[in-house]
């Protein structure tokens, strides 16, 4: 069979071309990074976990109404996306203190925030991927003010409905963060989710004891993060209660 060809490798997930024009095969590593890549590891089955989390939500999302890329689960690691142009932003809301918004202004960690936060950051791995301002976003022609809107609109549609999935499996979601592509129509494009969505990406807090359910498990060492993607995956019922 001819190797399909690699169109990107990211720290976590690979892209391959698709079997039709405008789709790609989205392919989930076990590695696991963190603090820009200075931390690594890899997690036997997180792959597999994040591509079936990923499913599940980006499912769910186009069931109620809130695009994504998402086409289908082809396999254990591997899902059939549409091919998108990524807006170079990474898209964080907030519900509750956590992570650098704790640390840049100090407000302890755990602390509900009067109402959901957006923040951008601008993706570059060399920069860190600093916090950028919408004032920045159209001067640098990122995107303009119409996909600024709709991507706050779509940002929110996601907190909506992740709050709501995880509370009611016992889960504060405290934040995430999602990517945005364009979908071009001629000269019109709309925005969708892209990337993934999965406890990669997100803050999740079992709502009794706080336990951390994410990638901070992994960030700060507190036990074993396949087990921890494992109890989100379960208690969502992407996984059998028994396996
Ligand atoms: O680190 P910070 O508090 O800014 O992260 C906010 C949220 O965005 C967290 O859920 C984190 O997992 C996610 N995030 C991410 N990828 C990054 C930075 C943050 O998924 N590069």
């Amino acid at each position: 069979m001819a190797r399909r060809k690699k169109v990107y490798e990211g720290k976590a997930k690979i892209l391959y071309e698709g079997p039709e024009p405008g789709t790609l095969v989205q392919y989930f590593k076990d590695d696991a990074t963190a603090f820009n890549a200075e931390k690594k590891d890899v997690i036997e089955g997180k792959g597999v976990l994040n591509n079936r989390l990923s499913e599940f939500f980006m499912n769910g999302l186009n069931a109620v109404g809130v695009p994504t890329h998402f086409i289908k689960r082809l396999n254990m690691r591997e899902q059939l996306i549409r091919s998108v142009e990524i807006i170079p932003l990474e898209v964080v809301v907030r519900n509750v203190a956590a992570g650098s918004l704790s640390k840049r202004l100090g407000i302890e960690e755990g602390q509900p925030l009067p109402r959901p936060i957006i923040e951008f950051y601008f993706k570059d791995d060399k920069l860190g991927d600093p916090m950028v301002s919408e004032e920045h976003i159209i001067a640098f022609g990122w995107a303009n003010q119409q996909d600024i809107d709709d991507m706050v609109a779509l940002a929110l549609r996601v907190n909506d409905f992740l709050s709501g999935c995880m509370l009611a499996v016992g889960i504060r979601l405290v934040d995430f963060k999602i990517e945005i592509g364009r979908i071009w129509e001629n000269d019109f494009h709309r925005l969708i989710v892209a990337d993934e969505i999965s406890p990669d990406s997100c803050r999740l807090w079992d709502i009794e004891t706080g336990k951390k359910l994410d990638k901070d498990v992994f960030r700060q060492d507190l036990g074993s993060l396949s087990d921890a993607y494992t109890e989100v995956a379960r208690r969502l019922g992407v996984l059998p209660h028994n396996s």
